[in-house]
């Protein structure tokens, strides 16, 4: 037995070694084989939190100058209140929420506390606590700005493991003022610790810039007989500002921040032409106003473009696409971020499959680092829409500078270092004259 262990000890230093080699010897990465897979991290309650202290805290936009904050408690109740204001201990304002809790199988969350604080000033950085006055744990967010330029961090199928972390501090790094998620969050697949084991790893991020995420197939969470309702921790724990933009649906929704229309879909609730989120989409689409938010950007979580072999011909995919890429085609979205295939991908502009100069750029970002590893094999040849792609970890950066240009830019998770990989410019459809 023992001779067994130093055995493959030595194995996987051998390994370890060859592989290191390789990459030395590989250089400039142009067939970067990428490293396996981590395992799940599972990040226990702090010892010295008692069972009233805020926990899993993470905040999302309200209409133009409102926050959520959301965090949870264990076993003693403890009030939905934040207090707030913009100097450090200074706490000028507060507000009342509400509080929730849900069931799954034998699991029964925590408090889930929900309040909206505001109106609050652009770009300002504002100091709170969650809880009642004996919980004195003060946290910190910046509003983003009310007018251009901006930069969103842009991550998919993020999960919980040492490469999610890894890719968390490149996002930390990055400056970014508002987190774009298109779906696949925890990676919980129905147990129910893991979503709160995620919420206290992504806390220190999302406590301090708004997160605005859509669904994606690990949300569901739907077991035959014992748990047939969909999206039960999801919709309990990542609650979104959906009624301000007249959806009925925490699954789909949109907003304005600084210039830019952000419209999140939902890949896993009805999307064809009879369907709410089919007539909320084309409604919403209808009332954008160019002028004042120059950019539209929409993510959903199954990509509708995608040589990648993995998830091909999948309903949400094929069907979502042949269902609402009209409308978004008309609407001359700039961008369509997706997640689900584990890579990245991007796309020329395209409309029904064929590059349009009045499409959407298609990206597939869905490589945050969670514990299922990259899809790393790709339909052979490329097809000549694909401009890049690669089976990489990362995350991406989306700077909208003007009201005519953005830089986007993907950071490949590069054994730990954010390396930018993939860089380009876009131009908004809006100040595209051949496509008013
Ligand atoms: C919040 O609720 C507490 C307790 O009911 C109350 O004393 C306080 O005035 C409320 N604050 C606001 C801003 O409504
Ligand atoms: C918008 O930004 C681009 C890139 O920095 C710059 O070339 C262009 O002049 C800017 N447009 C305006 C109107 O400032
Ligand atoms: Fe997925």
């Amino acid at each position: 037995m023992a001779v067994k262990v130093q055995l493959s000890w030595f194995t996987l230093v051998a390994i370890f070694m060859v592989f290191s080699v390789g990459l030395f010897v590989g250089g400039a990465h142009s067939s970067y084989i990428r490293p396996p897979p981590r395992e799940d991290l599972f990040i226990s309650k702090s010892d010295d939190d008692d069972s009233s202290s805020p926990q899993q805290v993470h905040i999302s936009l309200v209409g133009q100058d409102k926050m959520r904050i959301s965090w949870i408690t264990n076993d003693t109740p403890s009030p939905a209140t934040v207090k707030y204001g913009t100097s450090p201990g200074v706490y000028s304002d507060s507000a009342n929420g509400t509080v929730s809790s849900y069931r799954y199988l034998l699991y029964k969350s925590g408090d889930i506390h929900d309040v909206v604080i505001g109106p609050l000033k652009p770009n300002t950085v504002y100091y709170y606590i969650c809880g009642g006055p004996d919980t004195a744990h003060e946290l910190s967010f910046k509003t983003p700005p009310v007018q251009l330029p901006i930069k969103f961090a842009v991550t998919g199928d993020l999960g919980q493991t040492g490469w999610t972390d890894s890719t968390l501090q490149h996002v930390a790094k990055s400056n970014y003022d508002v987190l774009l998620l298109p779906g696949d969050l925890s990676y919980a697949d129905v147990n129910q610790d893991l979503w709160d084991s995620f919420g206290r790893l992504v806390e220190p991020l999302a406590s301090q810039r708004p997160w605005m995420v859509t669904q994606g197939n690990h949300e569901v969470e739907k077991l035959p007989i014992v748990h047939r309702e969909p999206f039960t921790a999801y919709n309990a724990r990542w609650r979104m500002s959906f009624e301000e933009s007249g959806s009925g649906s925490n699954l789909y929704y949109s907003f304005d921040v600084a210039g830019v229309h952000v419209v999140m879909l939902g890949s896993y609730t009805d999307f064809d032409e009879n369907s709410d989120q089919y007539k909320w989409l084309e409604a919403d689409l209808k009332k954008v106003d160019r002028g004042r938010t120059p950019w539209i950007v929409v993510l959903i979580h199954a990509p509708w473009y995608n040589s990648n072999t993995a998830h091909q011909g999948e309903s949400e995919s094929v069907d979502m696409k042949a269902a609402m890429e009209g409308l978004l085609y008309q609407a001359r979205v700039d961008v369509v971020f997706a997640g689900h295939v584990h890579a990245y991908e991007r796309f020329t502009r395209v409309y029904n499959d064929k590059a349009d100069n009045c499409g959407p750029v298609h990206i597939t970002i869905g490589d945050g680092g969670n514990r299922e590893g990259l899809a790393s094999k790709y339909i052979d040849p490329k097809p000549e829409i694909s401009l890049f792609r690669e089976a990489s970890f990362g995350h991406g950066e989306l700077e909208v500078v003007n009201a005519t240009h953005a830089q986007w830019t993907w950071h490949r998770n590069d054994d730990d270092n954010a390396v930018e990989s993939d860089s380009i410019w876009l131009t908004s459809l809006s100040s595209t004259p051949a496509c008013l």
